[in-house]
Parts: C-alpha cells; structure tokens; sequence
C-alpha cells in the first residue's frame, strides 16, 4: 500500500498549480463566492464557487472570479499558472442538480471554462448525473466532473457498467455542514474506507468531505484512502467567504457539534425553502428556532418570528436567534477568523507535520 502522500500526489498532478495534499473548499451556496474559490486557489488549493440562489445569478460570480484571476496572475509570488499554460480557469463551479438549470449551467461552463463541476443532490439519482456528466463534457471536455455523494449504494451506481464515471468522487460524510444524507448517512471513519475498498479498482481518486477543521482531520482521511481533502464550515470562518458578520460570529462561538448542531428541514421551510429530493437533510447549528419547535410551538408561530429576525440584521444569529445557521459537526475546532489562504497553508503544514514526507 502506497504513503497516503503518494496517493494523494496523484490528484493534485491534475490541477498543475496546487500542492498536496489537494486542500478543497466546498462550493458552498452563496456563502462560497469568487474571493474565496480564487484565494484558495492562489494558496495551492482548489477553491469551488457555490450555486448561487438561481443558476443565472452565478454568471456574475464567474466573471468577478475571472477579474480577481486575471489581477492575480499578473502579480508576482502567485501559485497560479500564466493564461498560457492554462486553458480552463483554475477555479470549480458547483451545482445543486434538483433545482439547477442544466442549459444554463453548460452556458456558464462553456463561457468560463471552470476547471471542474461540482455536482450534488439529483432528483432522479445516477440518471440526472448521467445526463449532467455526459453534457458537460460534450460542451467543454476539459472541464472535470466531481461528484459528491454520502452512500455505499450511491458509489456502486457510480462506478456501474452503464454509467457517466465522473473525474473525482466527493464522499460526503454525515458531519458535514448544509445538505447531506438525511436517514442513511455515515460518519467518514466507517463510510470511507468502505468506499474507497469499491472505488479503488476503477483508478477514480476519491476526495472526503465532512467534519474536517484541521490537519488532524485532513491526515485521518488522507490514512483512511482520501487523495484530497475538502472543508466547508471551516471556510465559513475565513475573511473572504460571503456570509452576515451574525451567522460568521455564531460559527466561531459554537462549540460541541453533538449538541450544537442538527439535522432537520426546519430551517429550511421557515426560509421557505421546498423541493429537496427527500434523501437529504441539512446540518446547522441549533437556535430558538428549533428550541421552541421542540418544545411544541406550532409553526405559523415560529415562521413569524423567524420572518422578523430577518430583519434584525447579525442579532438574528446566535442562540437567542431564529435564523438558519448551516455548519458542520466540527464547528467547535473553527475557533477564530481568518483568511481563506492561511486555513489551507495552516492545514497543509500539519498534515506534513503528522504524515511526514511521502518518500
Ligand atoms: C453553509 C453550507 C452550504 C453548503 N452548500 C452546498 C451546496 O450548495 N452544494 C454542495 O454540493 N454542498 C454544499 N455544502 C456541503 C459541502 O459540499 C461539504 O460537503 C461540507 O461543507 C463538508 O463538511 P464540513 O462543513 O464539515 O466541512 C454546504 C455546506 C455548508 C456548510
């Protein structure tokens, strides 16, 4: 069996300007916008931009990621590769495929050249993926398609005979903050190495999501079959991301994700919020929303008083607030702000400290 350095040296060999291991920031809605996906990328890592509330609002995300990439290349001591030896750009773009525009999104894709897709919660399972993969590469080959997923089941579909085999394989485990598998998800600890063991004959690298705040957690799952690592709630705590000072300041304070954070549609339908596939569920950390939902309080009652949060600015975050709070189980490891570079040098060096070199 190879160092999990060696492995994982592989799949940052596909992305020429980023170092291993492969640090990824999730392609988080909103919250993910053009300053984070291209400082991550500056920094050696791969940085993805979020779904935007409709699919025609992240053409204007690309084309300020462009600008800031543009800028960049032509400052000197930046990772990125010159626009002569790249031909896509050197950020990912993500794509909610329940709710989506796929014509749309090829549009983007075509204009912009991303250097990979990020694709997550079909409605109609393997089928939507086949169709989105197949079209993706027709329209702009190379462009490399992720997949993220949460399930045994849904990696042998994955890897089935008959279907579109994306680039990368995201495994989703149940720590992860926003939407995942809401009845049948796993911990990362028992639900990857399961899948890698399924995935590994096919040569399709597979990177871990979920729960992962630091080196420590990014070396457990480089040793555990991960060729890259991706952190989303720990982004959420960085300068660049796209997020109310209230939800970022409530990311910092919570601590202990057992009890902190949740899993339910509560803060999805007082947002009004319907038509997720019902296989998923999102994470958030938990408020007076769900304090008083618990203890029985119809919901008219608490949509009302949710409504009127909205508009009390950052006071409607933390836990006298009513608003949603997305973030995952290791949101009491994301202990302060900082910006979006220095979380990926800061989880590169420990992951060198702990795994040492891979020669
Ligand atoms: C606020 C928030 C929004 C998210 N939005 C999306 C999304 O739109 N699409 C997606 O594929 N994943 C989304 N995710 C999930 C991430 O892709 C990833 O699985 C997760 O952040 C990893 O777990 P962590 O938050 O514990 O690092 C979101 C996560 C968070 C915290």
């Amino acid at each position: 069996m190879s160092h999990p350095l060696q492995r994982a040296a592989s799949l940052a060999l596909a992305y020429p300007w980023t170092t291993t291991p492969l640090i990824i920031s999730a392609p988080m809605r909103v919250m993910a916008g053009p300053a984070l996906a291209v400082a991550v990328s500056s920094a050696g890592g791969l940085g993805f931009l979020g779904p935007n509330t409709k699919t025609d609002n992240m053409a204007s995300d690309l084309e300020e990621a462009s600008a800031l990439l543009s800028t960049l290349r032509s400052t000197p001591n930046i990772a990125l590769p010159p626009s002569t030896t790249s031909t896509t750009l050197p950020i990912g773009i993500g794509f909610q495929l329940w709710s989506d525009s796929l014509l749309t999104a090829l549009k983007l894709i075509k204009q912009h050249k991303p250097t990979a897709t990020w694709l997550f919660a079909p409605a109609n399972g393997q089928k939507d993926l086949d169709v989105w993969t197949r079209a993706i590469r027709e329209t702009q080959p190379e462009t490399k398609i992720w997949i993220q997923i949460g399930t045994v089941s849904e990696a042998e579909s994955l890897i089935a005979a008959s279907s579109e085999k994306p680039d990368v394989i995201v495994i989703q485990g149940s720590e992860a903050g926003g939407h995942g598998r809401a009845s049948d998800g796993m911990g990362l600890m028992a639900l990857l190495p399961e899948i890698v063991d399924i995935v590994s004959p096919s040569g399709i690298p597979v990177v871990a999501a979920g729960g992962i705040a630091d080196g420590r957690g990014a070396s457990a799952a480089l040793c555990l079959g991960a060729s890259g690592v991706v952190l989303g709630t720990r982004f959420l705590a960085s300068t660049e991301a796209r997020i109310n000072p209230g939800y970022q300041a409530e990311v910092v304070r919570a601590r202990d994700g057992a009890t902190s954070t949740t899993r339910t549609l509560l803060y999805n339908h007082l947002r009004g919020t319907y038509g997720w596939p019902q296989e998923y569920s999102p994470r958030g950390v938990v408020n007076r929303s769900w304090t008083e939902f618990c203890a029985g309080r119809p919901f008219d009652e608490l949509k009302s008083e949710h409504d009127r949060a909205l508009g009390e600015g950052e006071k409607g975050w933390g836990v006298e607030g009513r608003l949603a709070t997305y973030a995952g189980a290791a949101v009491g490891l994301v202990r302060g702000v900082k910006g979006a570079g220095e979380i990926v040098e800061e989880v590169r060096e420990e992951v060198g400290r702990l795994l040492g070199s891979s020669v």
